[in-house]
């Protein structure tokens, strides 16, 4: 799989279009600041009343209502959360939007699982940051990027893959590397690994590992050190060096642990775990699942996020970090 080139990245097909940047979130702020370091005509959609205005002000993006944003638009970008597009898209984009406009999504979901059908005459287009929005942000004013997913969904215009490699460039993915893909491999494949690997398995593998030493009787702050704050060591020299070159920096003890461990803890009944896991994203019973949950006020996720707040993790999470309150500046 190659990144697209500079020629499919062509900042041009951006000039003389106006952006609207529904939402001022994680993701808002940083395209939106972008875009408009870019040079790209870009105004921020807000609700009535919302908080984020006065930063928008403060920073010099004009901000319009819901309605006017829309239409203005000749690209209307969703970044809001992704339960809210849905009626965002049906109350005010569907009946605003201008003929032959485009819509632009930062993740596949909504349109892969049809939660949103949009109009037949847009084009629709996703660019997906592979990172926070803080990050897509903190790159762009270091002079770097983020690399991005770039997919078209449907191009009425004919112009749809341009315009998204566009947006990429504005967004500064372009100094990264942008690959081509559909809305559906975006979305699998990410709802896959926060699964299996970013949210869910590195936080059970953490917390395991935690509850296990204090069971044995270890100090909580040397149970959280060792499993948890040092996991940003290791996974620092991953990003940046692999898993064979991370191997290269580790000590031979801790290589020959890894080597004759690792697979014992993440063995056969994780793999078969893994295996079924996908198979819910991509039959759907995942999406069903968590649309049932949002609809009836997240229970699930509710009282799984009271108990992990209450785990002991936390609390001596916050007095180890009270320690070095400069981790938080990233
Ligand atoms: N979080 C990430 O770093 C990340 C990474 C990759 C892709 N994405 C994708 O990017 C998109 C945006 O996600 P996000 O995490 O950036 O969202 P977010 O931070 O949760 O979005 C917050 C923004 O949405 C607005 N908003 C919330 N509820 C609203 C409502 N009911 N009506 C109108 N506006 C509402 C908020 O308005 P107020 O300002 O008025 O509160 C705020 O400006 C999603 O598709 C997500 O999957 C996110």
């Amino acid at each position: 799989m190659e990144p697209l080139t500079p020629q499919q990245l062509d900042p041009a097909p951006l000039a003389s279009r106006r952006v609207v940047v529904f939402g001022f979130g994680a993701q808002g702020r940083a395209h939106a600041l972008n875009l408009r370091d870019s040079s790209v005509d870009v105004v921020v959609g807000l609700r009535p009343g919302s908080a984020s205005r006065a930063e928008c002000e403060r920073e010099g993006l004009d901000v319009l209502a819901p309605e006017a944003a829309a239409e203005s638009a000749d690209v209307a970008v969703m970044l809001v959360p992704d339960e809210v597009q849905p009626g965002l898209y049906a109350e005010i984009l569907a009946p605003c939007l201008r003929p032959e406009a485009a819509l632009l999504f930062a993740h596949g979901y909504n349109i892969h699982y049809r939660k949103l059908v949009p109009r037949t005459d847009l084009d629709v287009l996703m660019v997906a940051p592979l990172g926070i929005g803080e990050q897509v942000r903190r790159q762009y004013e270091l002079g770097r990027g983020v690399p991005a997913l770039l997919a078209v969904h449907q191009d009425a215009s004919g112009g749809a893959q341009a315009l998204a490699g566009a947006y990429a460039a504005a967004n500064g993915h372009a100094r990264a590397a942008v690959f081509a893909t559909s809305f559906a491999a975006e979305t699998e494949t990410d709802l896959f690994a926060e699964q299996a690997v970013l949210c869910g398995g590195v936080g059970q593998l953490i917390t395991a590992a935690f509850e296990t030493l204090t069971e044995a009787g270890y100090p909580e702050e040397i149970a959280y050190f060792c499993c948890l704050h040092e996991v940003k060591l290791i996974a620092d020299l991953v990003q940046s060096r692999g898993l064979a070159g991370m191997r290269r920096s580790i000590s031979s003890t801790a290589a020959y642990g890894d080597a004759t461990r690792g697979s014992r803890v993440i063995g056969q009944p994780s793999r078969d775990a893994m295996r079924v896991i996908l198979a819910e994203i991509r039959d759907g019973r995942f999406a069903q699942e968590l649309e049932a949950e949002m609809q009836s006020g997240q229970p699930t996720l509710r009282a799984w996020k009271a108990a992990a707040e209450a785990h002991p993790l936390e609390a001596v999470g916050a007095r180890v970090r009270a320690l070095m309150p400069w981790l938080d500046e990233g």
